[in-house]
């Protein structure tokens, strides 16, 4: 039985769904979002978080970037020091500038990833103190070596993950804890995470790998009974989201949300702290 009560995060970070959320980039051919049933299912997600004991800022809109959103691909945020990611996509590029303001009042040591190097949130998976980096068609070779490099220089381990089948690594592998892992399609089957007590989802479903252990509680996506089922058979609590909407925009659970862990004294500094 795993434990619970266990703090594992303390805060979230959420972006306001903008007006432009129909011209985010995807490869999904499920048709336009509805904003008003997106701001719905964002308002859904965020009243799940609080209900999992974290704290929620929600940031205005970004109407310049429809994809902006899906904040957790601007930063790798730890327990240490927050880095600024340098997302794949130049249409999302600009989005750091909006959350540099939001993590700076948070963390003493803020890094960055620089060019030629590209770098998205959503490509970095932590389980506990290590770090797997995606590589993928948005976070390139030169990326993950800066992110390996600095996390290396706050003490995290770090080691790359290639996939070829998915948008981003967390789009098809989850850390629930207690080295559960979700996983689904090709990355089942890599080296990397042959030590895990996998989760395997249906590669039909494989959108349905990306959920997110949040304390207590275990977020999935609405639509698959046997991946919920299979999640719940390890003794998890879980909540079902509705994620239509930012589904038809390659969106997931993970990629709604930066969540974080409780700050020693009001500010996440470089000393080493208990990480999940
Ligand atoms: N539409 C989400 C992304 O492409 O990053």
């Amino acid at each position: 039985m795993l434990p619970q009560g266990v703090p594992m995060f303390a805060e979230a970070i959420v972006r306001g769904v903008p007006k432009t959320l129909d011209a985010g980039i995807t490869s999904a051919d499920l048709g336009k979002p509805d904003r008003a049933k997106a701001m719905a299912q964002h308002c859904q997600y965020v009243q799940a978080l609080e209900e999992c004991g974290l704290e929620v800022t929600a940031l205005d809109a970004d109407e310049k970037h429809p994809d902006s959103v899906f904040i957790e691909d601007t930063a790798v945020v730890t327990g240490r020091c927050a880095i600024l990611a340098r997302p794949g996509a130049d249409s999302r590029r600009g989005e750091v500038h909006g959350i540099e303001e939001a993590l700076s009042g948070r963390y003493e040591n803020i890094e960055r990833i620089g060019d030629p190097g590209t770098l998205d949130g959503g490509d970095v998976l932590q389980v506990r103190d290590h770090f797997y980096i995606g590589l993928t068609s948005r976070t390139n070779r030169e990326g993950a070596r800066q992110l390996s490099e600095v996390l290396r220089s706050y003490g995290y381990g770090a080691s790359p993950v290639e996939t070829n089948e998915f948008l981003h690594l967390k789009s098809g592998v989850s850390y629930l804890g207690d080295e559960d892992l979700v996983v689904a399609g090709e990355l089942a089957a890599s080296k990397e995470f042959g030590r895990f007590d996998k989760i395997i989802v249906d590669s039909r479903e494989g959108y349905f790998a990306n959920c997110i252990r949040v304390n207590d509680h275990v977020l999935v996506a609405a639509g698959s009974e046997s991946a919920k089922a299979l999640i719940a058979a390890r003794g998890y609590e879980v909540i079902e989201l509705e994620m239509s909407e930012f589904r038809k925009i390659d969106g997931g659970l993970s990629c709604l949300s930066l969540r974080l862990p409780g700050r020693d004294g009001g500010v996440y500094r470089t000393a080493a702290g208990g990480e999940p």
